[in-house]
């Protein structure tokens, strides 16, 4: 049986929405009524994505690095534009790295994944989560191991 939560009038926005887990999130979000921003670095998979969902509701491709903030900023203003608000952010984008030992593991590709799991959902909530609490309902959903943003 599929779980589905009344999201009628919730607009969300999934980062690395573009595919695996991110898409799943925007599938179920589109059929439990919610409009979705895909914020994807793949801009040419987000977009490809929100072509074959449109169907199911309105969906949105957004290119974004969540690793570069003046991005994000960009990012935000076009999909307040897009969709007026902004009720739901899944901080999902993010990267396994190399599966070696500590010190076989390179220290560019560590600080890659400190870039995109920890930075990244750290900068969108800096990025998001003002206009949410202007607006009094706020929901954010952390995919990576990241510190919670706090009001
Ligand atoms: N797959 C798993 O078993 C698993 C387990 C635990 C946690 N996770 C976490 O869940 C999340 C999604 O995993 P997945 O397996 O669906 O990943 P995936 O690789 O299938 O998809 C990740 C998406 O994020 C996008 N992305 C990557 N870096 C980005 C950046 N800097 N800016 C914007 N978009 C970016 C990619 O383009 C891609 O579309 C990740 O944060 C991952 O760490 C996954």
């Amino acid at each position: 049986m599929t779980n589905t939560i009344d999201l009628q009038g919730r607009n969300a926005v999934v980062t690395g929405g573009a595919q695996g887990i991110g898409r799943a999130i925007t599938e179920r979000f589109l059929d439990s009524g919610a409009s979705v921003a895909i914020w994807d670095r793949d801009e040419t998979l987000a977009q490809a994505t929100a072509a074959e969902l449109k169907s199911r509701g309105r969906v949105i491709a957004v290119k974004v690095d969540v690793t570069q903030f003046a991005d994000i900023e960009k990012a935000r203003d076009a999909t307040l534009k897009e969709l007026g608000r902004i009720d739901i952010l899944v901080n999902n984008a993010g990267i396994t790295g190399p599966n070696v030992t500590t010190w076989d593991y390179p220290v560019d590709a560590w600080q890659s994944v400190m870039r995109i799991n920890l930075d990244g959902p750290f900068m969108c909530c800096k990025a998001i989560v003002p206009s949410m609490i202007a607006q009094a309902r706020p929901f954010e959903i952390p995919m990576s191991p990241c510190p919670q943003s706090s009001r």
